[in-house]
């Protein structure tokens, strides 16, 4: 069965992510699931992935593909606002959304192979804040 992602409120099935072997530390993947885009990035062996979106406005963190660190690649950051997030929890420790998280996404590991979750809840779909505008001019 299909599902219509704009109202699929879970995920419906375990997502295959990456291998960790694929990835160099620091570096990011991204992957869209039921119109939700989300982005898993390796630091120090591990994988953490967050739901492409900021806590402060509902858009999406990064401007250019699979680019989400700061210029010291210490943090993620918004390209929105600058809000800085912690790799390892998620946490705004600077910008105007401080001490809110990026909705975790939870991993399941089979060895090296990393899947998305099955039966996770999905999150709103993103805000386009150019098609709002758009639409405040008609
Ligand atoms: S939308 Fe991310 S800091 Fe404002």
């Amino acid at each position: 069965m299909v599902s219509n992602p704009d109202t699929q409120q879970s995920i419906d099935r375990d997502y295959f992510l990456c291998c960790l072997s694929d990835l160099e530390d620091l570096q990011t993947i991204e992957l869209t699931i039921a119109d939700r885009q989300l982005f898993a990035i390796r630091q120090d062996n591990q994988l953490f992935a967050y739901w492409n979106s900021c806590p402060h406005m509902g858009v999406p963190l990064n401007w250019r593909p699979e680019r989400f660190l700061d210029l010291d690649r210490t943090f993620l950051q918004c390209s929105s606002h600058g809000a800085l997030f912690q790799i390892h929890d998620g946490e705004c420790v600077a910008g105007p959304c401080v001490s809110d998280h990026l909705t975790v996404i939870s991993l399941k590991a089979e060895g090296d192979h990393y899947f998305i979750s099955a039966n996770q809840p999905l999150p709103a779909p993103l805000i386009n804040l150019r098609a709002a505008a758009m639409r405040d001019l008609d």
